[in-house]
């Protein structure tokens, strides 16, 4: 289990220029629990790391079903053959997420079981399993929120260059516009891609933890961030010509988040900086439809190749910013009116066993705030948060996970803080909805608020399950 920090990178830099974009809100009121009314609660969860049937019904291989059977690459030898087998027991689950009070559930389409090779054919089974899974939503009053692509690269096209070539993305544009003409009228919240970073930085550049875990060059690895940008800008282009009436179309990022100090005027505004520096490559290449002079200063030689056109898709005004928000860097102003981020000091907490996962429940309030304040984001939405630990049912089969309960009251209290200030967050995903593939980690590290047992498949909410039915029910944290 690596000890060093996952979704946050520790650096010093110098003072980046910075454009504020709208006037931040005075705080409205710190003590009110209560949360905005019609906001959207919900549970999320990704197809590769629950569905299972990794080769049923003509699903395709994708590259985690290649990179789970590599010796080494995913803890214990874990695969994704059968999950949590949801792929025959999502009426069961359905209908266990409806017994909570879930009205929105975030789930992602596999890209593989809908079209598995280089010949292009759509695989009509797989369309299918997901027209039952949300006639089976429907039936419980539950509205889908559909990723389009969680990661599941078909593998014939890790085979050709993976995201390293542009063909990935031109595939992915079709595969957007086939299941956005299929479920027009059916899904009404689409997200493009989930977490660029992801499967790009952390999967061809120097932390080598997700499929296909290949060291690239700088160049190499900048440009795989500017295909996924592209595929981006296609998914939702496809959603405004075939999406139909209110479809709704966003990126799911998981930016890197920074937390001030101390809430100085000084060290905010060294945050800002820093959250402004690291997210222009994703965010702002979305949201200023192209890379800052910083961005590409700070590339040198290693920028991406542009091609002709590329910022008009990446920079299709989208509806909405999805945030994944786990953790975050603490940073301070430095003399010379730069930022420094700051290690965390031994014993900090975190979740347990996990090292990565330190708990820094102000990165939700100043991951959204800046999010606003800085690239314009005006509909906001956490696509995820969540706590990851090793943990197994008591002596009476209770699963009694305080720790989780009481991390995500703290971030919700944070959320609730944000909104107050004036930050438009419009929900909260609770990732996850069950213990699920944890990818490198295989199922050692559980971050549902159900438990699955692998042996028996069977699934029994936890203490937290219960806690967060009734702050969904109640629309406050309690
Ligand atoms: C991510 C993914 C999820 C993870 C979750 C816990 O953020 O890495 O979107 O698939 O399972 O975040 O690590």
């Amino acid at each position: 289990m690596p000890e060093v920090s996952r979704k946050i990178s520790c650096h010093i830099r110098s003072a980046a220029p910075y454009t504020p974009v709208l006037n931040f809100m005075p705080s409205l009121s710190h003590h009110s629990l209560g949360f905005p009314e019609h906001f959207t609660w919900g549970v999320a969860t990704a197809a590769p790391q629950i569905e299972g049937a990794a080769f049923e019904d003509g699903k395709g291989e994708s590259t985690w079903d290649r990179f789970s059977r590599q010796p080494g690459c995913v803890h214990n030898g874990d695969t994704l053959d059968t999950a949590c087998d949801h792929y025959h027991r999502y009426e069961e689950d359905i209908a266990l997420m409806a017994s909570l009070g879930v009205k929105n559930y975030r789930l992602s389409l596999a890209w593989p079981r809908i079209i598995p090779g280089e010949d292009g054919v759509v695989n009509r089974k797989g369309l299918d399993f997901y027209h039952r899974l949300f006639d089976c939503m429907d039936r419980h009053g539950i509205t889908p929120w559909v990723t389009m692509y969680h990661w599941d690269t078909p593998q014939w096209l890790e085979e050709i260059g993976g995201w390293r070539n542009r063909r990935t993305a031109e595939e992915f544009g079709r595969y957007a516009e086939v299941i956005v003409r299929e479920f027009t009228g059916r899904v009404k919240h689409w997200i493009t891609i989930n977490e660029i970073r992801c499967f790009t930085m952390f999967a061809y550049g120097t932390v080598l933890e997700k499929s296909p875990a290949i060291r690239e060059t700088p160049q190499v690895l900048n440009q795989t961030i500017h295909h996924a940008l592209v595929a981006h800008g296609l998914g939702v282009r496809a959603v405004r010509e075939h999406g139909g009436a209110g479809a709704l179309v966003g990126l799911t990022d998981n930016a890197e988040y920074y937390v001030p100090v101390e809430e100085t005027e000084e060290h905010i505004a060294a945050t800002r900086k820093a959250f402004a520096f690291e997210n222009d490559r994703i965010l702002g290449a979305v949201y200023h439809g192209r890379y800052t002079e910083t961005f590409l200063n700070a590339c040198g030689a290693d920028r991406p190749v542009v091609t002709e056109g590329d910022f008009d898709l990446i920079g299709l005004p989208t509806d909405f910013l999805g945030l994944n928000i786990y953790s975050g860097t603490f940073v301070r102003a430095t003399a010379d009116g730069g930022y420094q981020t700051l290690p965390f000091p031994p014993g900090y907490p975190a979740t347990t066993l996990t090292g990565w996962l330190k708990t820094l429940p102000q990165a939700i309030y100043w991951g959204t705030r800046l999010a606003h304040e800085v690239y314009g984001a005006k509909v906001v939405y956490i696509t995820e948060n969540g706590y990851g630990t090793i943990e197994e049912p008591d002596a009476r089969g209770e699963i009694i996970d305080l720790h989780r309960r009481d991390y995500l009251r703290q971030y919700l209290l944070e959320l609730r803080r944000a909104i107050g200030d004036g930050v438009p967050v419009k929900g909260y995903f609770c990732w996850s909805f069950m213990d699920n593939f944890e990818w490198q980690d295989g199922y050692s590290i559980r971050f549902g608020i159900v438990y699955t047992d692998y042996k028996t498949l069977r699934r029994t909410p936890k203490l937290s399950a219960r806690w967060y039915s009734t702050v969904m029910r109640e629309n406050r944290v309690v």
